[in-house]
C-alpha cells in the first residue's frame, strides 16, 4: 500500500498536464517508487456521465499506485462521483480537491480553495466519503489557508476528525496562488498536530529539496508538482537503488552538443507518441506546452524552442529535434 511507505514521493495533481500520457512517461523513466496523483476532475461532471471527464480518469495499471483527484462542492454528488470512480478505475486512492483558487471552482460553486472558507461544508465531504466505505483511501489537498497561513491549525485537524486518511498541505495560501516562498515551517506545525500521514507541497525541485523539507515539515513524504514538468526523471532522485540522477534533465544533456542527447530524446519522442495516441492527430499543437517545459532554462537552444513552439505534427517535431539546435 502506497500510503505505508517510510517516506512517499508523490507526483502533484496539475490540470492540463499530469494527464494520462505524462504520468506514463514519469512511471516509465521514473520507476515504481511514487504515488502519482492525476489532474483533478469534476465530480458533477462524472456523475453526469460526461465522457469526456470519464476519459481523463483511464490509467494503464502501469501508472499505479495512481489516485485520482475530484472537485466539488456538494457532499453527496462528491461521494456519487467517488463510488463511479472506484467502481468504474479502481484507483488506489481518491483526493479532494480544497486548494485550487481558480474562480470557475472557488466563484459560483464554492469548490477547490473556497472549501478553506467552508469548513463545515469541506468536513461534510470528507463524512460523507468515509461512510462510502470506497475501499480506497480518502485524501485532501489543500493550502495554509485563503488569507492567513495559521488557517491550517485549525482546518487539518477537523479533516484528521472526518475521516481523511491523509493531507498533502501546499505551503502558500490561496491569495498567494503560486508565487511567493512555500513555508515548510507552517506545514511542520500543522504535522505535529496530526495522526495521520501528511505530505508537504510546494518548491520541491530536486533531491537535495526533498531532504530539507522532510527535515524541516517532519512530513511523511513530499508532492512535486512544477520540478517535474518537462523532468519526468525527478523521481528516480529519491530512490537510493536508482543509479540515475536527477541531473539527468534535458536542460542539461545539451551541454556542448548540437542536438539532445538520444536516451533524453527518446522520452520526449515516447511522451508525443503517447500524446497524439490519446489525442489524436492535430494534438501537436497541445503538447507544445509540455515542449516549452522541456527545453526550458536550456541555453542556447532560441531558434530550436521557436522552431517547436511552430510544430503540427510528429513528422515536424522529429525534423526540428533531430537538426537540433
Ligand atoms: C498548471 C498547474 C495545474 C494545477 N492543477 C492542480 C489540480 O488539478 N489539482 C490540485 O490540487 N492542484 C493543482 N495545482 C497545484 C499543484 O498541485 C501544486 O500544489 C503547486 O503547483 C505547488 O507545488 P510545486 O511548487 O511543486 O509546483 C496545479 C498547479 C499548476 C502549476
Amino acid at each position: 500500500m502506497w500510503m505505508d511507505e517510510r517516506s512517499i514521493v508523490a507526483l502533484a495533481p496539475m490540470a492540463d498536464m499530469t494527464d494520462g500520457p505524462f504520468c506514463r512517461v514519469c512511471r516509465e523513466v521514473s520507476g515504481p517508487d511514487f504515488v502519482i496523483f492525476r489532474e483533478m476532475v469534476s465530480a458533477e461532471a462524472i456523475c453526469r456521465g460526461n465522457a469526456k471527464t470519464l476519459k481523463m480518469c483511464e490509467f494503464d495499471a502501469i501508472e499505479r499506485p495512481i489516485v485520482l483527484q475530484l472537485f466539488g462542492a456538494e457532499p453527496k454528488q462528491v461521494r456519487q462521483a467517488a463510488e463511479i470512480l472506484v467502481e468504474k478505475f479502481k484507483p488506489d486512492g481518491i483526493d479532494i480537491n480544497m486548494g485550487c483558487p481558480v474562480p470557475k471552482l472557488t466563484g459560483k460553486v464554492n469548490s477547490g480553495a473556497a472549501l478553506m472558507k467552508d469548513h463545515e461544508r469541506a468536513v461534510k465531504i470528507v463524512a460523507e466519503l468515509k461512510k462510502a466505505d470506497l475501499g480506497a483511501p480518502i485524501s485532501v489537498k489543500t493550502r495554509l489557508g485563503w488569507g492567513r497561513e495559521e488557517e491550517i491549525l485549525e482546518f487539518a485537524p477537523k479533516l484528521e476528525a472526518a475521516g481523511a486518511d491523509l493531507l498533502t498541505i501546499h505551503g502558500r495560501t490561496k491569495t498567494q496562488g503560486y508565487s511567493g516562498k512555500a513555508n515548510w515551517e507552517m506545514i511542520g506545525r500543522v504535522k505535529k498536530l496530526l495522526k495521520i500521514p501528511a505530505l508537504a507541497n510546494g518548491d520541491i525541485n530536486s533531491s537535495e529539496d526533498i531532504r530539507r523539507c522532510l527535515e524541516i515539515t517532519g512530513a511523511d513524504g513530499v508532492m512535486i508538482g512544477r520540478g517535474a514538468l518537462g523532468n519526468p526523471w525527478i523521481f528516480r532522485c529519491h530512490c537510493e537503488r536508482s543509479e540515475a540522477t536527477p541531473s539527468d534533465k534535458a536542460g542539461d544533456c545539451f551541454v556542448g552538443l548540437q542536438s539532445p542527447r538520444d536516451d533524453i530524446l527518446n522520452v520526449i519522442l515516447r511522451h508525443a507518441q503517447l500524446h497524439l495516441e490519446r489525442y489524436g492527430e492535430g494534438s501537436m499543437v497541445t503538447f507544445r506546452k509540455h515542449l516549452a517545459y522541456y527545453f526550458k532554462g536550456v541555453p542556447g537552444v532560441k531558434e530550436l524552442k521557436m522552431k517547436l513552439m511552430r510544430v503540427k505534427t510528429f513528422d515536424e517535431l522529429l525534423l526540428s529535434l533531430r537538426g537540433g539546435a
